[in-house]
């Protein structure tokens, strides 16, 4: 399990700095291009996030944090697939920091899991 756990945290962790460096760069009105891969590595990264989970429940890590990371994983899925249609204009700066903080919970929470599977 400890295992299966650390090969799941590895494989976030490292989607998870990709999609930071890809985000930034779409914020700052580059590789726009690469949207489609953001989007596949934040894919994965949910299907991670989701194992995580399960292994979560599997060793009894805490129901709290397990249901959480599922719904997490859906909600970062659904902005993620729609934000760029959500508040147009002005204020889609909110959508922007809204999806950054979503994806920041996200990987908290998969961290927190690793650590009480690991304890
Ligand atoms: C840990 C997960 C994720 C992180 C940290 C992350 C981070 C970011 C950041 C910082 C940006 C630039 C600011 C913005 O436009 O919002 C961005 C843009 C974007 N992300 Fe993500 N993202 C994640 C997951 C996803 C997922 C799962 C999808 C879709 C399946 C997605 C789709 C997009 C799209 C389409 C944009 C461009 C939006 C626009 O041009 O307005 N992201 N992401």
């Amino acid at each position: 399990m400890r295992t299966a756990t650390t090969v799941t945290q590895m494989l976030l962790r490292l989607c998870f700095l990709a999609l930071l460096v890809l985000g930034v760069l779409f914020w700052t009105g580059h590789a726009i291009g690469l949207e489609p891969l953001h989007m596949a590595i934040g894919g994965v990264f949910v299907l991670g996030l989701w194992a995580m989970a399960i292994l979560g429940f599997a060793s009894k890590a805490g129901a709290d944090l397990v249901v959480m990371a599922l719904i997490g994983g859906v909600i970062v899925l659904a902005l993620g697939m729609t934000q760029k249609a959500l508040m147009i204009g002005d204020l889609h700066w909110i959508v922007r920091v809204v999806h950054l903080l979503v994806g920041l919970a996200a990987m908290g929470l998969a961290e927190q899991i690793a650590r009480r599977v690991k304890a």
